[in-house]
């Protein structure tokens, strides 16, 4: 018999990590197989923080593309306290730069250039909803008085709610959302506000850190939640609802950088990036809303042209290698080791 098939119109991932240098050569193929275009994260070290870097490392980035590939990456500034106003029109201005990311200072990786106090960039925020550029939102508080896991929860309370009363305008979207609190924010929000969801925020809850045993590979940030608020996410994911859509968050980190005693935040799921999300949407017996989710609501957001080119999944598994080469180094995937339902038909008939 032969295996179900899936095709659907080429997504794009509005959230990934490309790094940089031999990193971003080791890992840019993955991507590029799968999705057309994607939003690439500026916390490089140091950070994209201007129209100028971000033009830079886009052609770093198109440099080390596989032969022929039609890819395109998006770029985003950080904004930082001291980003200048003039900086947004330029950036509007550009034909390259998509967004502005904002990270609080401290939160995750390469986040020290981050925001303290986001009164000091009001006037950035200004700029940017007079203009229409979207801003893209880590958000988690960093008080360390606030549990962990209400992080995110704290954020939209103390800083969202309060950002929307004052820029009701200004295109948001909450990335990697990780609780029933974002889901419940973001579907009751006008459509200027809309959230990106990870595929291991939706096939993993907070056991998968510690199965067994400490999972160093399993920590991301926002960390996993409990099964509620996964369930809660799938459940948004496959509503059809277009506020929300594929951000894989993708985040390779060496091995070494993992495996220790202060391990580095981020999955690497670009290896298999569609194929899990379209498990997870079967787990909710809802494949016919893939499509929308990986392909229609992203650019619909972005006002972008939804992709015209297909790409076609079978069910047929396949078993993930325990590490792909990382630069120098070495990067443990999700599911190293283990199988994944879903497989990649190279050529879709279209
Ligand atoms: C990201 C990284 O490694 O750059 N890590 C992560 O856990 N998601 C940073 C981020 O998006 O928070
Ligand atoms: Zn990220």
């Amino acid at each position: 018999m032969k295996s179900p098939r899936l095709e659907i119109t080429r997504p794009d991932d509005w959230h990934l990590h490309l790094r940089d240098g031999d990193a971003l050569a080791s890992v840019i193929g993955h991507t590029a197989q799968r999705f057309a275009r994607a939003i690439v994260m500026p916390n490089l070290k140091p950070p994209v923080t201007t129209v100028a870097q971000a033009e830079d490392y886009r052609r770093r980035i198109m440099a080390s593309l596989p032969a022929g590939s039609p890819f395109q990456p998006l770029m985003t500034l950080y904004l930082t306290e001291s980003t200048a106003v003039e900086e947004i029109a330029r950036a509007k201005a550009s034909d390259g730069v998509f967004a502005v990311k904002y990270y609080p200072a401290g939160a995750t990786t390469h986040s020290d250039s981050g925001v303290r106090e986001l009164s000091r960039v009001y006037r950035v925020l200004e700029a940017m909803e007079k203009h229409d550029l979207p801003l893209l939102l880590h958000g988690e508080v960093t008080d360390p008085d606030i549990d962990i896991f209400d992080r995110e929860q704290v954020f939209i309370e103390r800083h969202l709610v309060p950002l929307q009363a004052r820029f009701p305008a200004l295109r948001m979207v909450l990335e990697h959302i990780t609780t029933r609190d974002a889901v419940d924010f973001v579907s009751g929000a006008p459509a200027n506000v809309a959230a990106t969801i990870t595929v291991h925020h939706l096939l993993l809850n907070r056991n998968a850190l510690f199965a067994g045993g400490i999972r160093p590979h399993n920590y991301c940030a926002p960390i996993l939640k409990r099964e509620a608020h996964r369930a809660a996410l799938l459940q948004a994911a496959t509503s059809g609802d277009p506020h929300f859509f594929l951000g894989t968050d993708s985040a390779p980190h060496p091995r070494e950088a993992k495996e220790t005693a202060c391990g580095c935040a981020g999955l690497y799921t670009a290896h298999a990036a569609l194929e899990l999300y379209a498990e997870a949407f079967e787990q909710a017996g809802r494949l016919d809303r893939l499509e929308a989710f990986a392909s229609f609501h992203g650019p619909d957001f972005y006002r972008l042209p939804r992709n015209t080119d297909r790409i076609a999944l079978e069910r047929t598994p396949w078993n993930v290698p325990e590490e792909y080469p990382l630069a120098g180094s070495t990067c443990q995937p999700m599911r190293a080791g283990e199988s994944v339902a879903w497989s990649l038909v190279e050529t879709a008939a279209s």
